[in-house]
């Protein structure tokens, strides 16, 4: 008798080669629709699945472990796990798996491109263009600020946060500096040319804010009402990190007021759902949280996760576990 292949869920539509990938190993569920599937109908079809290929959309929390006892792994088809209850995951023995590295270079470059753009007011000026607003040259037209030779200010200094610095320093001789939890070591701080500072420095110093930090309860709304207070009014402020991040309405407000210049958002509060009034703002370029989405990204990224869910089901320790602890009790 041929051994029953363990069965998995996957939540979201996948490239076909992943899914005819995973289809080797296991009997797959399916979603070609792309259906965002609610918490009912996750854990309806969660059961009996031992793995579970996940996106940021599905949340992991305690009540849908407890709902589903033969789940095994989850594999996240990202870098970020704020949808997933990791420690949650660890107490019933699930091992959880992300996808770093494979996207750090695409992001930081969607990162650069939209701290850019939101400086050099692209998205401002070509909606001006096509709907027929251009009738002569004018020397104020589209002014914005400088990248080259100003101040970089990066809150988060992983991976991420340190390939936009390499960018920022090497690429467009700016002056670099960051705020992060824990201080980088002098040899990894050196060839980024980056100053760790406070804060409060950061707030106050940066010609241009890029937020790379993870979501969690500690970074929840860590740019606010105060925090925009202390930027400079002709500072531009850039999120590909998490909504969440940055209470969107004190943003809106303080872009209202002109408190800060421009703001470049990937991601939302509550996406996809937006705050209405980031609708209406000229000096705010918003994008559908794409960062990471280059065709060779996501091809990575999705490899990355489908490697995870393959060897942790197979009984081999997977590239990227999140909480190698539970792998302990998967072995
Ligand atoms: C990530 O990988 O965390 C990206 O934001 C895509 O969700």
């Amino acid at each position: 008798m041929p051994e029953s292949k363990p069965a998995v869920l996957v939540a979201r539509a996948v490239f076909p080669q992943t899914l005819q990938r995973l289809q080797q190993h296991f009997e797959v569920q399916a979603n070609p629709d792309d259906t965002v599937y609610d918490g009912a109908t996750l854990q309806a079809l969660l059961q009996g699945q031992a793995g579970m290929l996940a996106t940021g959309s599905e949340r992991i929390a305690a009540a849908l472990l407890a709902a589903c006892p033969q789940l095994r792994v989850v594999a996240n088809l990202a870098v970020g796990f704020n949808n997933i209850d990791v420690p949650a995951c660890t107490a019933a023995g699930v091992l959880c798996t992300n996808t770093p590295d494979v996207l750090t270079e695409t992001t930081a470059d969607f990162g650069f491109a939209l701290m850019m753009a939101t400086a050099r007011r692209m998205a401002e000026s070509e909606r001006f263009l096509r709907q027929g607003g251009w009738t002569k040259w004018a020397y104020d037209m589209f002014t914005g600020s400088d990248i080259h030779g100003s101040t970089l200010g990066i809150l988060g200094m992983g991976r991420i946060g340190q390939a936009i610095a390499r960018r920022g320093a090497l690429g467009f001789g700016m002056r670099v500096i960051y705020h992060n939890r824990s201080r980088l070591p002098p040899d990894q701080e050196q060839p980024l040319q980056a100053t760790w500072v406070s804060k409060e420095a950061l707030l106050q110093q940066a010609d241009h804010l890029v937020l790379v930090l993870p979501y969690s309860a500690q970074s929840h709304h860590a740019i606010g009402a105060a925090e925009l207070a202390l930027m400079q009014p002709s500072a531009t402020l850039t999120n590909i990190a998490r909504g969440g991040i940055v209470d969107d309405a004190a943003l809106a407000q303080a872009l209202r007021e002109r408190r800060i210049a421009a703001a470049g958002l990937d991601v939302f509060e509550g996406e996809p759902k937006l705050h209405p009034a980031l609708l209406e703002l000229p000096n705010v370029v918003l994008t559908p949280h794409i960062a990471s989405a280059s065709v060779a990204t996501r091809r990575a990224m999705a490899e990355l996760a489908a490697d995870n869910l393959i060897a942790a089901l197979g009984g081999t320790r997977p590239p990227t576990p999140i909480n190698p602890q539970a792998w302990a009790s998967l072995a």
